[in-house]
């Protein structure tokens, strides 16, 4: 059985592995990875989901909440959310957004949103539209490897 739950200091030798499978051109060293799990979990505005099967964690989704005057409030942004090939389609990636959605929803957010480039079709079907284009560019820090 699936259990979704926030993440705790004991997931982060695990979630490093996860997070690590997330696709992305800046991938993370050990020490920034610490530093920044830790901070996230100190930090109210920060979420880290975790679905669990037997003790291993099988997905994580990562996002914040911050307030905007366009949304009369707070909104919450996905910045990531991976579940493991062989749990797909069953129903995690839906349960962890499920998770996420309810802390933003205490927290008194007005809306959730997030950028994707593959994963379109899974956020349509759990209610989310399409509004605007999302562009970013890196600066020096963060010059993709
Ligand atoms: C996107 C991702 C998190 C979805 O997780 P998941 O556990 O497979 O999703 P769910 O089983 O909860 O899917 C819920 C619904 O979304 C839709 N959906 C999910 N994956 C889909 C896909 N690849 N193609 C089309 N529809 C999809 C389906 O309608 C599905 O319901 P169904 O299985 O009853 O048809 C997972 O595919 C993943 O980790 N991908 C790699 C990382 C990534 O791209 N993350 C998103 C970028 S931020």
């Amino acid at each position: 059985m699936i259990r979704i739950r926030l993440a705790t200091s004991a997931d982060e030798a695990q979630l490093l592995e996860l997070v690590r499978a997330f696709p992305t051109p800046t991938p993370i060293s050990a020490d920034t990875y610490s530093r920044m799990f830790r901070s996230k979990r100190a930090d109210p505005y920060a979420c880290i989901a975790v679905a669990v099967r037997d003790e291993s964690l099988v997905g994580y989704l990562s996002g914040h909440r911050h307030s905007a005057f366009y949304a009369a409030g707070d909104t919450a942004w996905v910045d990531e959310i991976l579940v493991l090939d062989t749990e797909r389609r069953s129903g995690v990636g839906r349960m962890l957004m499920a998770e996420f959605e309810t802390w933003a929803t205490e927290a008194g957010c007005t809306l959730t949103a997030l950028a994707t480039a593959g994963a379109a079709d899974f956020y349509r079907a759990l209610g989310y539209a399409t509004k605007a284009g999302y562009f970013k560019k890196y600066l020096a820090n963060g010059e993709p490897r």
